[in-house]
C-alpha cells in the first residue's frame, strides 16, 4: 500500500477496480436494468464517525436484500429472540437467495437473509397494516442513516408485478402458519422495503452503526438495541452472502450483506462500516466489484474479524504505583511525611487505559489481587478508559465485592462519564452509601483520602497548634536559634475563605502554618481556578521567593480558620547583617529550604518515572 492516507488509499482501490468487468446488472426485476453498469462507489465510516468516500458514493439505488438485516433487527426488537426463532431459523442454507429453503417438518425458513426468511421476518415487524409496518421501518432507517428515506415507486411496482416466486414462497409460509395472516400485505411491505433508496455512504453508515453497537456514530442516535446487534451480525456472517457465505467469511472475514441493486455492506465490529456500490452481479447475486473491493481492503489491512490481537498488561495499564511513589497534592509536615513514606505501600493505584473487555478486565483483576497482598486500598482509575463491556463490568464488580469482603477498600476514579459503571455499581452493591467506592472524582482526591486514613490510624492528624520546632524548615535549629527566629515572626489569623496572598503580588515573606489548612490555587480565567496543592498545619509556604525575590505564582486561600507565623525576608536580611547569630539562622533556613526544593524535585522525578512506566 503506497498511499499515505485512507482517503488516498480508497481512491487508489477505486482506480484499480473501476476496470474490473464481468457480471450482469440484475434483470429479473425489469426496473433494475436501468442501472448504469459503470456506477462504482466506495464508502467507509468509522465508529468515530469519520467518513471516507470515493466515486459514485452519493448515487442512490435500491437497498434490496440489504434491508433484510435491518428488518431482522426490528423484528427482534418488536417480538424478542424466542418468538422470532420460532418463525425463522439461523442456519445457513448454502442455497440461492430466492431458494425455497424451509425446514421439512415445520416449514420454518432456514435464516432471515434468504427471501423466505426475510418475508417471514417482515410479518413479525410491529404494525397491522403495510403502512404501519413501513412507518416502523422508515423510522428505523432514519435512525440508522440520520435522514429520512424514500421508496422508489417504479422499482417497487416493478417487483410487485413480477415477484411471483416471492409470492409463492409467502403462501408456502402461510400454509405452514409461519406467516399467520395478511400474506399479501406482508409481501407488499417486503417489496417496499427492498425498494428503499439509499446511497453507498448510507450503507457505510448503516454498517458503522452496527459496528458501533447499534448507535449511529455521527448523530449519536441508537438505531438498534445493543443486545440484538450481535444477533444481526451473526446471521450476516453466516448467511449474508447466500451460497457464497462460507467462502466470504473465510476470505473477507467480516459480517456482510449484499443486494441485487449492487450494494454490499461489510461490518468490522468496533471499527467501521464499509460499503461498495457497483450494479453488475455474479451468478449468486453479489456485486462483482463489491466483493473484490471488500476482499482487497480486508487483506491489505489484515481485517479478518477472527484475526485478533492478544490483550496484555501493557495494553491495559497506563501506570501502576503506590503512595510512596506518588502522593496527593496535600503538603504534609515532617512527621506525616515520614509516616506516609513508611505506610504508603499499602495504597496502590492502577490507572487503566483503552476499552475494557473480559480479557483486559481479567488482567486488572489478577494485578489487583497481587497488589492487595500488601495493599489495603486500591484506587482504580478509569480516566483513560473508553468503553467497558458487560463481561468486564461484572468482573470488576466482583473484584470490589471480594476486596470489601476481605476488609480492603477499592476506589473507582475518573468515572464521571462511565454512566453504566456507576449505575451497575449502585445496583449491585446495595450498601454503596457506606462505601467510598465512587466518592472521588480523581486519583489525587482519592489518594488524599487514603493518606488521611493512614495518618488517622497512626494518630497523625493532630488538631492542636503545630510547634515551630516541628517545621521541616527549622530542622537542626538549636533552642537559641529557634528563639532568635521566633522574635522576628509576626503571628496572623485568617478566617476560612480569606486570601493569604494572591498570584502576581511581590513575594516578600515566608508563612509557617501553625493551625488550619490552606489551598494553593492558580486562577484559570473566567472565574475558574485549579487547586495545585493543599497545605496543612506544620508546613510552610512562600519559600521560593526567599531565593529569587520573585512574585507569587499562585493564590493561597484559607480552607479553614488559619493561624500563621510570618517571616519578613527584608527584616531577616537586615538583622542577619547586624547579628551573627541571626546570620546563622538565615543560613540554616536557606539550607533547609534548598533541601526541601531538592526533595520536591526528586519526588517529581519519581512521579514522572512511575507515570511513564
Ligand atoms: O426478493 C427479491 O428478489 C429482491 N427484492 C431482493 C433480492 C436481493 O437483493 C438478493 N440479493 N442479492
Amino acid at each position: 500500500m503506497q498511499a499515505n492516507s485512507l482517503q488516498e488509499y480508497l481512491e487508489s482501490v477505486h482506480r484499480d477496480y473501476a476496470g474490473l468487468d464481468g457480471g450482469e446488472v440484475a434483470s429479473y426485476i425489469p426496473e433494475l436494468t436501468k442501472a448504469d453498469p459503470a456506477w462504482f462507489g466506495i464508502a467507509l465510516i468509522t465508529v468515530d464517525g469519520h467518513v471516507y468516500q470515493e466515486g459514485d458514493s452519493r448515487q442512490s439505488f435500491t437497498i434490496q436484500s440489504i434491508s433484510k438485516a435491518i428488518s431482522y433487527g426490528i423484528a427482534l426488537e418488536d417480538k424478542g429472540v424466542e418468538a422470532v426463532l420460532k418463525k425463522v431459523g439461523v442456519e445457513p442454507s448454502g442455497e440461492a437467495f430466492n431458494s425455497i429453503s424451509l425446514e421439512p417438518d415445520t416449514g420454518r425458513p432456514l435464516n432471515p437473509m434468504i427471501n423466505a426468511g426475510a418475508i417471514a421476518t417482515v410479518s413479525l415487524i410491529a404494525g397491522d397494516t403495510p403502512v404501519a409496518k413501513m412507518q416502523r421501518m422508515l423510522k428505523t432507517y432514519k435512525d440508522y442513516l440520520g435522514h429520512p428515506v424514500m421508496v422508489d415507486q417504479e422499482v417497487y411496482l416493478s417487483e410487485k408485478s413480477t415477484g411471483h416466486r416471492n409470492r409463492a414462497i409467502a403462501y408456502l409460509l402461510h400454509n405452514s402458519n409461519i406467516i399467520e395472516k395478511d400474506t399479501d400485505e406482508v409481501l407488499d411491505a417486503y417489496f417496499q422495503q427492498c425498494s428503499i433508496l439509499v446511497t453507498c455512504r448510507d450503507l457505510a453508515l448503516m454498517g458503522a452503526t452496527l459496528a458501533n453497537d447499534g448507535v449511529n456514530p455521527i448523530t449519536g442516535v441508537r438505531a438498534l438495541q445493543s443486545c440484538y446487534v450481535p444477533k444481526v451480525l451473526s446471521v450476516m456472517s453466516s448467511c449474508g452472502m447466500y451460497d457464497y457465505s462460507g467462502a466470504w467469511i473465510y476470505e473477507g472475514g467480516m459480517p456482510a450483506k449484499s443486494g441485487v441493486g449492487g450494494g454490499i455492506v461489510a461490518v468490522l465490529p468496533g471499527q467501521f462500516g464499509l460499503a461498495v456500490f457497483s450494479p453488475p452481479l455474479d451468478e449468486r447475486g453479489n456485486s462483482v466489484r463489491g466483493l473484490a473491493v471488500c476482499k482487497r481492503i480486508s487483506s491489505d489491512f489484515g481485517l479478518h474479524m477472527l484475526h485478533t490481537n492478544r490483550t496484555s498488561a501493557p495494553t491495559v495499564f497506563h501506570s501502576i504505583y503506590d503512595a510512596t511513589m506518588v502522593q496527593s497534592k496535600r503538603t504534609r509536615n515532617v512527621e506525616q511525611t515520614r509516616l506516609l513514606a513508611e505506610l504508603g505501600h499499602t495504597v496502590c493505584v492502577l490507572e487503566l487505559k483503552g476499552d475494557l473487555v473480559f480479557s483486559s478486565a481479567e488482567i486488572v483483576i489478577g494485578e489487583s489481587m497481587r497488589l492487595s497482598e500488601k495493599a489495603d486500598k486500591l484506587i482504580i482509575d478509569f480516566t483513560r478508559v473508553g468503553t467497558i463491556n458487560g463481561g468486564a463490568l461484572n468482573l470488576l464488580i466482583d473484584l470490589v465485592r471480594s476486596q470489601y469482603d476481605h476488609g480492603k477498600t477499592v476506589l473507582f476514579t475518573g468515572i464521571a462519564n462511565q454512566y453504566v459503571v456507576k449505575k451497575s455499581a449502585r445496583g449491585i452493591l446495595k450498601n454503596l452509601e457506606e462505601l467510598p467506592l465512587l466518592r472521588f472524582d480523581d486519583v489525587d482526591h482519592a489518594l488524599e483520602w487514603c493518606e488521611e486514613c493512614l495518618l488517622a490510624g497512626q494518630g497523625g492528624v493532630g488538631e492542636g497548634e503545630a510547634p515551630l520546632a516541628t517545621q521541616a524548615f527549622c530542622a537542626g535549629f538549636s533552642e537559641p536559634e529557634l528563639s532568635a527566629l521566633e522574635v522576628m515572626l509576626e503571628r496572623r489569623q485568617y478566617a476560612a475563605g480569606d486570601y493569604l496572598c494572591r498570584e502576581g503580588e511581590p513575594a516578600d515573606c515566608l508563612y509557617f502554618l501553625l493551625q488550619g489548612q490552606v489551598s494553593v490555587s492558580v486562577p484559570l480565567g473566567q472565574r475558574r481556578s485549579g487547586r495545585i496543592s493543599t497545605i496543612s498545619a506544620g508546613s510552610a509556604f512562600g519559600e521560593m521567593a526567599m531565593l529569587d525575590q520573585g512574585k507569587r505564582s499562585a493564590d493561597i486561600i484559607a480552607d479553614t480558620d488559619v493561624t500563621c507565623s510570618i517571616l519578613d525576608y527584608t527584616r531577616l536580611d537586615h538583622s542577619a547583617m547586624q547579628d551573627d547569630s541571626v546570620a546563622q539562622v538565615r543560613l540554616k533556613l536557606v539550607t533547609n529550604i534548598a533541601r526541601g526544593l531538592t526533595k520536591k524535585l526528586r519526588q517529581a522525578t519519581l512521579e514522572i518515572k512511575s507515570l511513564r512506566n
